[in-house]
């Protein structure tokens, strides 16, 4: 879906999007596909592309906040439709942070010796939830998936850090009020917007980038790095001048910073993988590059994690 396609349904421009955003299309699936079927498709490339097999992933977690059912977890229906038989599977609800949350969480149960090989996946399907009226939200989601296979290192490389936080306080800057326990929807509703996605725009922009500032500090600081240690930043794709206000504060120049938003838009949890696997596909990460993985989202959460590739 293009900003022109956008102009035909709200009252906006692509001038408007591409100075505000940074965004010029972002994909939207079809009528029929489910997150699942989308989080499968990044499922086999990553595992293809890790060597393993089927059988050896032992853990699932698919951050979602569009899951296919209420019940059972979207990771439960990849499971199946992956056929991973030795595998535990559930869900993170932790909007854009979800493949970050995933991460940390997938990281401590490898160091415990529980689990081997972890798959980390972040998927949505945003166009399901949001309300093409409502010009503040609709031009700037997208739908999309992304993977990653986690296993334990036999050199010095891995997952050095992780970093999550999270204001409850700050949940109704971003939610989607009705169709949960809390409001469910009775016989007869009409929507208004409030069974979609509701937003403060300006609210969430200045928390964003001093909360993935701080994020990025602290997991860099952790690890006895500086910014001139980071060979790449790998931010959640959510607004251009979010990602260069956070170079800025980093000191980090621009070409140290993986940007797609262009192409996708933000697509929540499945923003940050899809944007590694790009970076990785196109040789932008090397071994032994310190990688900075960076997110923000609705709770309000935010999070952060370092990687020697
Ligand atoms: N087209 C044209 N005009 C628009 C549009 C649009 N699509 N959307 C809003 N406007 C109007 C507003 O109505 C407002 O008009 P007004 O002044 O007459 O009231 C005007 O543009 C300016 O609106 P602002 O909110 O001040 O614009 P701002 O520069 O803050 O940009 C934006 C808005 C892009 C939403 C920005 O605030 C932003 O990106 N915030 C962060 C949002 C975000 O990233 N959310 C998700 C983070 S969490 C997660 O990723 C799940």
């Amino acid at each position: 879906m293009t900003n022109a396609d956008l102009e035909k349904i709200v009252d906006t421009s692509d001038e408007w999007i591409v100075s505000r955003t940074g965004i010029k299309e972002r994909r939207i699936a079809p009528e029929g596909m489910a997150v699942s079927d989308m989080a499968v498709e990044a499922c086999k490339k990553a595992i293809e592309s890790s060597g393993l097999k089927n059988e050896d992933i032992d853990l699932l977690i698919l951050g979602t906040v569009t899951p296919d059912y209420k019940l059972p977890s979207t990771a439960c229906v990849v499971q199946e439709k992956m056929d991973l038989p030795n595998a535990t599977a559930f869900d993170i609800v932790a909007a854009c942070t979800g493949f970050l949350n995933g991460l940390s969480v997938a990281s401590a149960l490898i160091e415990t010796g529980a689990y081997k090989n972890a798959l980390v996946v972040g998927a949505e399907k945003l166009s399901s939830i949001l309300n093409y009226k409502d010009r503040n939200t609709c031009i700037l989601f997208g739908d999309g998936a992304g993977a990653a296979v986690l296993t334990v290192s036999d050199d010095d490389s891995g997952i050095l850090g992780t970093f999550l936080k999270s204001n409850g306080n700050l949940r109704e800057l971003l939610w989607v009020k009705d169709g949960g326990s809390a409001n469910p929807i009775p016989d007869g509703y009409v929507s208004e917007g409030e069974d979609k996605v509701m937003m403060s725009g300006s609210d969430i922009f200045k928390v964003a980038v001093k909360q993935m500032c701080n994020a990025a500090v602290k997991i860099i600081d952790e690890a006895g790095l500086t910014s001139e240690d980071i060979s790449l930043v790998i931010p959640h794709q959510a607004n251009i001048r979010i990602i260069e206000a956070i170079a800025k504060r980093l000191k980090v120049s621009m070409d140290k910073v993986f940007v797609n938003i262009e192409k996708y838009g933000n697509t929540s949890a499945a923003s940050v993988p899809i944007a590694l696997d790009e970076a990785n596909r196109s040789g932008k990460i090397k071994k032994g590059d310190h990688v900075v993985m960076v997110a923000f989202g609705g709770g309000l959460i935010w999070g952060s994690a370092l990687i020697k590739w």
